[in-house]
């Protein structure tokens, strides 16, 4: 019997603290896009802006919260009426509003950033809630610089607006300060102390400074958090946001240490991170877990022969479970000949062993050359093959022309006889060890060549 999943909220706010980062900011057309895209992808909230910050902000929020019904749409207000007004004349005809509400607790902030006192900053937080509330069920507060302020005003802040009615605590890590332990014990602090704490949910709000945006909200969710603010692809103010689509497949790949559930639909995680990326014209970064072009890519000979026998072996996840419609095998220099000769039958070629060898042979040199050998290369690289000697390609070094067996090849080629010894010289292997050339033994070794070099 398996226990039961505790439920995780996915607050998405790719377009309010998503569109802070340079170079990402979007019009309303292209929010409302993103928005309905966030809807099929199954989030919980949409933090959908800040709107007292611009005319086009205002515009967007309501737009977006009155066509996108299912999931709850937020939008930001300091703690002051103007911003918690304007919040709610763009909130008020979603189906699902939420106005989220903000004031810093921090010393370092109270001191420079604001001007007020601790006392001031609580009796702040108070009245702001208690005007969001009289105008909305759902109402979240977030102390800003939660993570640097001293645990115990924090915890009385807190107390403050959960009796004014707040919902929905959120603690976010601002400037990327902390580290899991930490904030997991934080998070323990808080529903320890906090009187009132088991009527509202708990939000974790990770910023990625130090690199553990992901580890820290995760670790908040360990000590009870319920809610996760997140963005896609990470995008977000500086380093960005804690990723949601790495905190959801943290989940899914590990739910032996995470045990929780989000309504996230896996397959819909890739198209939303290349909406993103083609909205704001700012690529993925390559390695970029889950999302990036690389996630599933495996150029090591020694991987894409393992990839090929059984993707398990290097594969913690599918492609296709986070919607990525196929792994891909790179090849360059590391490539086997497992990886190559796959390739050459999705291009139509197959060919024998010793055919293989040959070919392996010239991709190899071109792929000192030029880095990534891409299908065009190689069908070059074919057709060299069966060009008459003396003939020169200007990419590929001229070799003996061979005699390879190649079915379903589109060039007409004499078949050789399979005991003829091909004519090349002795196979050697990625250090220039020569290797046997006859039969099976030939056969074998290379393929334990394979296996061990990675070539
Ligand atoms: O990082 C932060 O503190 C924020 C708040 C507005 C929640 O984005
Ligand atoms: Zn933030």
């Amino acid at each position: 019997m398996t226990a039961e999943r505790a439920r995780i909220t996915v607050f998405d706010t790719t377009l309010r603290d998503g569109e802070q980062s340079p170079g990402c900011s979007m019009n309303q057309q292209e929010k409302l896009r993103l928005a309905h895209q966030l809807d099929r992808l199954g989030v919980d909230v949409i933090e959908a802006g800040f709107p007292i910050a611009s005319d086009g902000d205002f515009e967007s929020v309501r737009a977006i919260a009155s066509v996108v019904r299912r999931p709850i749409i937020a939008g930001l207000a300091r703690a002051c009426r103007p911003d918690i007004e304007r919040a709610w004349e763009a909130l008020q005809h979603a189906a699902r509003p939420r106005i989220h509400v903000f004031l810093a607790t921090s010393d370092i902030h109270l001191q420079y950033k604001l001007r007020i006192t601790r006392d001031q900053c609580v009796e702040q937080a108070r009245e702001a809630i208690r005007l969001a509330k009289s105008l909305c069920d759902d109402v979240e507060f977030s102390p800003e610089d939660a993570t640097r302020t001293e645990p115990e005003f924090l915890c009385r802040v807190l107390e403050a607006v959960v009796e004014a009615g707040a919902t929905t605590l959120n603690i976010p890590d601002t400037v990327g300060y902390t580290v899991p332990s930490e904030f997991g014990a934080l998070i323990t602090t808080i529903r320890q102390r906090v009187k009132g704490i088991e009527n509202v949910i708990i939000s974790a709000h990770c910023h990625n400074d130090l690199g553990m945006a992901v580890a820290n909200a995760l670790a908040a969710v360990a000590a009870g958090a319920r809610q996760v603010e997140c963005t896609i692809n990470g995008i977000g103010e500086r380093a960005g946001n804690a990723s949601l689509e790495e905190i959801v497949m943290a989940m899914r790949v590990r739910p032996d240490r995470y045990p929780y559930e989000t309504g996230v639909v896996g397959d819909q995680i890739f198209a939303s991170s290349q909406m993103l990326s083609e909205i704001t014209g700012v690529p993925v970064q390559p390695n970029k877990a889950i999302t990036g072009r690389n996630a599933f890519a495996h150029e090591a000979g020694i991987h894409q022969d393992g990839m090929l026998k059984n993707p398990l072996t290097y594969e913690i996840m599918t492609p296709q479970s986070v919607g990525v419609p196929d792994s891909k095998l790179v090849l360059g220099k590391h490539s086997g000949r497992h990886a190559l000769s796959i390739r050459c039958e999705q291009l139509g070629y197959q060919f024998d062993r010793r055919a293989l060898d040959d070919i392996y042979r010239r991709f190899v040199r071109l792929a000192d050359k030029i880095k990534h050998v891409e299908d065009h290369h190689l069908l070059e690289l074919i057709r060299d093959t069966h060009k008459p000697s003396g003939s020169a390609t200007p990419l590929i070094e001229k070799i003996v022309p061979p005699q390879a067996a190649v079915v379903n090849a589109p060039v007409a080629e004499p078949t050789p006889e399979p005991s003829k010894p091909f004519p090349v010289g002795p196979q050697t292997n990625a250090f220039g060890v020569p290797l046997p050339v006859h039969g099976d033994a030939h056969h074998e070794q290379t393929q334990q060549e394979d296996y061990l070099w990675g070539v």
